[in-house]
């Protein structure tokens, strides 16, 4: 299910008529001039005309266009625009604005990332189908390519919601790599999926020891796109966490009800997998190379113990004081296993931790790591720019003895506080070159609708991404 989006002339007609306008003074219509001045004196700024079956809806976007924040009411506004199609149920919306590009991409963003559903599981589905299916930009201020890069970033999103919101009945780890590779498969994108035997035989130990619990695989997928224009020579490696669903394994998670929705903890997986579709598929000139280690973590009959010492992938053997620290087991490997591609950057992004969203509720994400200030502070503006904030959480070196073992060289958890950092630090050690780590724990499942991030998995991490590769191929220019 997509919207299709189509730049077209002025004349054809659509079911709704969006006008964005900054200024109402603007507007040629004497009459909806005086309707529109009358509203806006009470602060309105939406205003539905409706005559028969066609229908108009203007919408005041007098934003300060130097703002980063104000792309985001922008797209914002699509969201709640939506909402009107929805009421109406418009099958075709047109959208004029030619005085500023940017909010044009962005409310058309917002109203395209809100017309998401899943339906695979309801036997209604064709019922429940809303009869949305296609924009048309009525401006001649937007570029063909801009217009396609916004087709590949929304498709990306749905791609890694759909990814998100597909329960463990279906998506395995084992399944988790063919979707990733169904995904790409029309891009210039190389997939590779590494089984159980391979994985054992790279002596994985992280990951096995996660998968020790489940009737399940393993799996690891390697997404290679080497485009022959790219800027770099040394890649931009991406690593997602793929834990297809987290029980806790042994140290069973507590709460009531914090294991619903605990198919989500592959997030970073589909964040990193959907943002390469995204690079690819916009052919950005950015070499990448993505690496997904995937398994569900289950207390099953042969599952990894508390107390347990395990070899990893490095080398280094990891006491494990608590199964539900699993994501960062699995992610020490894929961090390790980056080493031979010499990269400029690793990004890894995960579901990692609570404390993450403890730590700063659902407006961002948190960002730790040993990239040079130049790259943070490319990657802090990345996500101004989309929206989906970075927080930087300190790295001090103190941090590091927090997890320091009596019997193997580091253990898994560290003590009661600052858990999001004393996760990075553990991944930390597995890394020789400038990493970022994304604890996007608390944006990747949203319990109520949040605009155009709507209500369960909101795909977050494509767009930031896929803005960070962006902005890496600019600046190497
Ligand atoms: N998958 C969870 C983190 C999580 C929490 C993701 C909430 C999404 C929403 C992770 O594997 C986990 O269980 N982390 C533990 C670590 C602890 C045992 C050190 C946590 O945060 O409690
Ligand atoms: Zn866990
Ligand atoms: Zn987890």
């Amino acid at each position: 299910m997509q919207i299709k989006l189509t730049r077209i002339a002025q004349k054809k007609t659509a079911d709704l008529e969006i006008v964005l306008f900054k200024e109402a003074s603007k507007i040629s219509d004497k009459k909806l001039k005086a309707l529109i001045n009358q509203g806006i004196k009470k602060d309105q700024k939406y205003f539905l005309f409706s005559t028969g079956d066609k229908a108009s809806l203007y919408i005041q976007l007098n934003f300060d266009s130097k703002k980063a924040h104000s792309l985001e009411k922008c797209r914002l506004a699509g969201s709640e625009a939506f909402d009107t199609v929805m009421k109406l149920r418009a099958k075709t919306v047109s959208i004029s604005n030619n005085w500023n590009e940017s909010f044009l991409i962005a409310f058309t963003e917002g109203l395209m990332l809100s017309a998401y559903q899943f339906l695979k599981y309801k036997k209604e589905a064709k019922k429940l189908k809303h009869p949305f299916t296609e924009i048309l930009l009525k401006t001649t201020e937007i570029t063909k390519a801009s217009i396609e890069e916004l087709k590949h970033v929304v498709t990306a999103v749905y791609h890694a919601r759909n990814l998100v919101n597909e329960p463990l009945s279906f998506l395995t780890a084992v399944q988790l790599a063919k979707s990733l590779k169904q995904i790409h498969s029309k891009l210039n994108v190389k997939v590779e999926i590494f089984n159980k035997k391979k994985i054992e035989s790279l002596k994985m130990g992280g990951l096995l020891a996660v998968n020790k619990g489940s009737v399940d695989p393993p799996s690891f997928t390697v997404l290679t796109y080497k485009p022959k224009n790219a800027v770099n020579k040394k890649p931009l490696v991406f690593v997602g966490k793929g834990v297809v669903y987290d029980t806790g394994g042994l140290s069973l998670k507590p709460t009531a009800n914090s294991m619903d929705h605990m198919k989500c903890d592959m997030g970073g997986a589909a964040a990193v997998g959907c943002a390469t579709y995204a690079i690819a598929a916009a052919k950005l000139p950015v070499y990448t190379i993505t690496l997904v280690p995937a398994t569900d973590n289950r207390p099953g009959g042969n599952a990894y113990a508390p107390g347990d010492v395990i070899t990893m992938h490095s080398g280094s053997t990891v006491e494990v004081l608590n199964t539900d620290a699993e994501g960062r087991m699995l992610l020490a490997d894929a961090l390790h296993f980056a080493k031979q591609f010499k990269p400029m950057l690793v990004i890894d992004a995960a579901t990692l931790t609570g404390a993450a969203l403890r730590s700063i509720g659902q407006q961002g994400v948190c960002m730790m790591g040993t990239a040079d200030e130049k790259m943070k502070s490319l990657v802090r503006e990345a996500g101004y720019h989309v929206h989906e904030r970075v927080a930087e959480l300190p790295f001090w070196d103190e941090y590091e003895d927090m997890l320091k073992s009596d019997i193997a060289d580091i253990k898994n958890i560290g003590g009661a506080f600052a858990g999001a950092i004393t996760a990075g630090k553990f991944l930390q050690h597995f890394t020789d070159y400038p990493w970022l780590h994304f604890d996007i724990a608390a944006m990747g499942w949203m319990y109520q609708r949040d605009g155009y991030r709507l209500k369960n998995g909101s795909g977050v991490g494509v767009r930031l991404f896929y803005k960070v590769a962006k902005m890496i191929a600019k600046s190497k220019k």
